[in-house]
């Protein structure tokens, strides 16, 4: 039986709506996450990502727009059936350097490169759009000032207590298991390092919150389609002994393997299931299944090299706010992502003496 889906809602300004003091709110995130980098830039002497400071690999591939979508879906840089060169780093959520045993959400951030279109920020001559994904359908906050309370905390641990934060995460994993074996899920729990300790590249990512789709609203989510890459779904990589597991564990996918990921979009259809504020509700997808719109292919390559990929990683910034107006950042949590995520870059790049450029082409990684 085929059901028929609500007319996407078209955007108003009207559904944002900034709090009083959200100017105030996003300053204190910059200073928050500037404290987070400063620890680690005095303990390793270098410039890192203020969160998501672990890389399991950086890989380069092609993004394909599908043909014959249907108009709704037709929009930005999904408007034409067109081939783009995709750069993709894999990360894990903390601010510090730690074991992979201390299990957190994983991240998936794509740059897409040779798009057309107004450009959201940085240099008009710029052709690039990223999508800044992370597995669980929901943020684990509702704003950003509610995100501003978790992050003051977590910012005090910085590289501090790394035993401590392995046994804890192998509680919270244990904890996250019986919430899960009674039907339910702790995005919290989660963030706090409960995550299963899964493949990363079993995982499906998500935008969790919306950006603009041409004239809707919507949110994005990329996940495995590749028999091979379907086979890790839900697989256990055993990071107790071994502190970089996930890097091994995609070093040894992709020595062999090409990967294929299905790029989805959530189309916002009711304002009231699905709000553009509150960051923390999942849209549900019985009213607005995530629809497929491109696929990502990476072929076989060396995911991460501990001489090589470091000096790549650090020049490349994905920003939400990177990328073209018809996918403009929307809600509470997106416009405190635009100077943070400034902030944490031009840090990164003072601080190392590399200049960094939004690439033309993943030939100059
Ligand atoms: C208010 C909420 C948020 C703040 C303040 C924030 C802040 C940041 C900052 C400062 C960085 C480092 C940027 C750099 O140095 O280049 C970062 C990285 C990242 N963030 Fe967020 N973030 C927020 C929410 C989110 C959400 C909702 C997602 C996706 C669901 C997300 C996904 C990522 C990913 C995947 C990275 C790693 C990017 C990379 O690989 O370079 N973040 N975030």
């Amino acid at each position: 039986m085929t059901t028929t889906l609500s007319t996407p809602v078209t955007y108003d300004p009207s559904f944002e709506t900034p709090e009083e003091n959200e100017q105030q709110t996003i300053q204190d995130l910059v200073t928050t996450l500037q404290s987070i980098s400063d620890v680690t830039a005095k303990d390793h002497q270098h410039g890192y990502r203020s969160v998501h400071i672990k890389s399991h690999g950086v890989l380069t591939g092609k993004l394909t727009v599908a043909p014959d979508l249907p108009p709704e879906l037709k929009q930005g840089i999904f408007a034409d059936a067109q081939v783009y060169e995709a750069v993709i780093r894999l990360s894990t959520s903390p601010g510090d350097f730690l074991d992979d045993s201390v299990s957190t959400p994983r991240g998936f951030a794509l740059k897409v490169i040779g798009v057309q279109g107004e450009r959201l920020q940085g240099d008009a001559a710029d052709n690039t759009q990223d999508f800044l994904l992370v597995s669980g359908p929901a943020f684990v906050n509702k704003d950003a000032k509610s995100f501003l309370g978790g992050l003051k905390l977590l910012a005090k641990t910085t590289n501090q207590f790394p035993q401590f934060k392995k046994v804890i995460s192998a509680f919270l994993r244990g904890v996250e298991q019986v919430i899960e074996s009674l039907g339910g899920e702790s995005a919290t729990i989660k963030s706090m390092g409960g995550y299963p300790q899964t493949h990363i590249l079993g995982e499906q990512f998500f935008t969790q919150v919306p950006v603009l789709y041409g004239p809707y609203m919507a949110k994005l989510s990329v996940r495995p389609s590749s028999p091979a890459l379907q086979a890790l779904i839900g697989t256990h990589v055993n990071s107790n002994a071994e502190p970089d597991a996930l890097r091994q564990a995609v070093n040894a996918f992709f020595a062999s393997n090409p990967a294929q990921w299905e790029v989805l979009v959530q189309l916002c259809r009711n304002l009231d299931t699905m709000p553009i504020e509150d960051a923390s509700i999942a849209w549900p997808e019985d009213e607005s299944p995530y629809l497929k719109v491109a696929t990502i292919d990476v072929q076989p390559q060396i995911a991460w090299d501990e001489k090589i990929s470091p000096p790549i990683e650090d020049k490349l910034a994905f920003s939400p706010w990177t990328g073209i107006a018809a996918h403009r950042p929307l809600g509470s949590v997106m416009r405190a992502r635009k100077l943070t995520y400034q902030h944490s870059s031009t840090f990164r790049r003072e601080f190392n003496g590399c200049p960094m450029h939004e690439p033309r082409s993943t030939k100059v990684l």
